[in-house]
């Protein structure tokens, strides 16, 4: 069993994931990220802020191989079937959840913990905030009526944070959205905590010899379709 004992870069060097950056298609197995890597990614994610600081994502991470097995195996029952080797020989997944409401008490938590960091310099600052974020929640609430999927657009953007921060690292990774959502909630009890499953993030290093993408081309459309300069 090989393991990964040294960053393999210390900084990210841009052009080339560019030009070479592929999710990963196969792990090596038995390959582990090194807890200080790992630790150094949960802070990064941690970190990352999202719309009026709602922190709505909770992230399970995923290190035994029983659990990895058992999401795995919810990935063949539901016919997702070529994913579940990205979740087996991964050295971790990241099981990001969001949650599916926003409760009163959740939002006084969050803006009690803003108070105790020093984030606001007077009560009426304080105040102002806190009906800008009730606005902002009841908007989505009530008015454009698109909470949960406003919520998960903030997972979604800790995700690619995630997967940049990842590769800089020198940790391969691989977004997966095709697992049985129903099957992690299950597992994790995610819904009695009033959460479910978004995305995963597997992560771990590419078995080069196995990822048939990796000495693909890039295939994007061309930049002049994608980029408009005004
Ligand atoms: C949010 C997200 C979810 C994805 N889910 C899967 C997946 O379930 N299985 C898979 O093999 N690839 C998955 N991918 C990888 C994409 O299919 C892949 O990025 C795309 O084909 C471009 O590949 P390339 O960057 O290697 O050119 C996902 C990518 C993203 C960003």
């Amino acid at each position: 069993m090989e393991i990964a004992t040294v960053k393999l870069t210390d900084t990210l060097n841009l052009n080339k994931l560019t030009e070479k950056g592929h999710y990963t298609k196969a792990f090596l197995q038995g390959k582990s990220i090194p807890g200080e890597n790992l630790d150094e990614l949960l802070n990064f994610i941690h970190s990352v802020g999202t719309s009026v600081n709602i922190q709505a994502t909770r992230y399970f991470v995923i290190e035994s191989s029983e659990m990895k097995a058992a999401i795995a195996d919810g990935m063949i029952r539901s016919g997702a079937t070529m994913n579940e080797h990205k979740v087996r020989n991964a050295s971790h997944v990241i099981v990001c959840a969001t949650m599916t409401s926003v409760p009163d008490e959740y939002l006084n938590k969050i803006h009690r913990k803003e108070e105790m960091d020093g984030r606001f310099a007077t009560p009426e600052l304080k105040q102002t905030w806190v009906n800008v974020v009730r606005g902002w929640i009841d908007m989505h609430r009530y008015d454009v009526k698109d909470l949960n999927h406003w919520m998960e657009k903030q997972t979604y953007l800790v995700l690619g944070a995630a997967m940049v921060a990842a590769e800089s690292l020198g940790i391969n990774v691989s977004p997966l959205e095709g697992f049985d959502s129903k099957a992690v909630d299950a597992l994790l009890g995610l819904r009695e905590k009033g959460l479910t499953a978004t995305v995963l993030l597997s992560l771990g290093y590419r078995d080069e010899a196995k990822d048939f993408a990796f000495k693909l081309p890039k295939s994007r459309l061309p930049k002049e379709e994608i980029f408009k300069f005004y």
